[in-house]
């Protein structure tokens, strides 16, 4: 079943044509992957899904309604959710607070904050970030503030779960860690995913299928060993093997 379905995406910013053209589905149930070179749209096109920008042309269809145009938290409501490359946790709070704002405000919307601060626990142990959900926000390693992006956007409850460069910065050992998490994690909540990641190892290891852009266009869409093979990717993105 197609869960997404992007149609002919445009996003323009003045002359820049950051995203042209760009059409994909994801089904559910399904990890697929994003991945180009810096400046490729990549998160231009996540913006777009999520709300946070408006697109030039071209039409989104999530769960079979039209969800282009449509404010963040509405489509947040909808049933997904997206983290964010440069992490914006709320620094001065503490992690489980951080997590309890999702609870709240995402697709479930619960109904007490005890009810809110219960399940943000569940998903704090699920991230491995138990142990520090009294700790503000601010205090946290690099590492840590990734998985607390995740675990924010996992309580929001959504279908379609879309991660931005969350293994960017991390150690092989923490990528290693990060990418078991993002397996567990999928198959407890039961999520749609959608990554957008320079890591191309995690990438290949994870996704099933993966979408190339290129200057705003897509050039590629397939398997991850057909696209480590594909001429037009080695040239563009991933450079020829060594
Ligand atoms: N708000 C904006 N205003 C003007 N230009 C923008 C804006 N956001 C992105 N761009 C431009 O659009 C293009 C695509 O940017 P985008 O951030 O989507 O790339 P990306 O593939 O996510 O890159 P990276 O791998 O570096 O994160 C770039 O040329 C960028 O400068
Ligand atoms: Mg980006």
């Amino acid at each position: 079943m197609t869960l997404l379905a992007a149609e002919g995406l445009e996003k323009r910013y003045g002359g820049v044509v950051a995203v042209r053209g760009v059409s994909f589905n994801v089904n559910a149930g399904e990890l697929i992957g994003i991945i180009g070179a810096n400046g490729a749209g990549k998160t231009t096109l996540f913006a777009m899904i999520a709300g946070n920008q408006r697109p030039t042309a071209g039409t989104i269809t999530f769960d079979g309604k039209r969800i282009d145009g449509l404010r963040p938290d509405m489509v947040s409501r909808r049933g997904i959710a997206r983290t964010f490359q440069i992490v914006r946790p709320f620094p001065s709070l503490t992690v489980l607070e951080n997590v309890v704002v999702g609870a709240l405000f995402g697709a479930r919307q619960e109904s007490s904050i005890a009810l809110a601060e219960q399940r943000a626990m569940v998903i704090l142990e699920d991230v491995g970030l138990a142990s520090r959900a009294h700790q503000m926000a601010s205090d946290l390693t690099l590492a840590s503030r990734k998985r607390l992006e995740v675990a924010r956007a996992i309580a929001t409850e959504p279908q379609l779960l879309m991660l931005d460069e969350v293994l960017a910065g991390l150690t092989p050992t923490e990528v290693n860690e990060a990418v078991t998490m993002i397996r567990a994690l999928k198959v407890r909540y039961g999520l749609t995913i959608v990554m957008v990641e320079h890591v191309l190892r995690a990438v290949m290891q994870l996704c099933e299928r993966i979408v190339v852009l290129h200057h705003g266009e897509k050039i590629a869409e397939d398997t991850p060993t057909a696209i480590s093979n594909d001429p037009a990717v080695i040239s563009a993105y991933l450079g020829p093997k060594k």
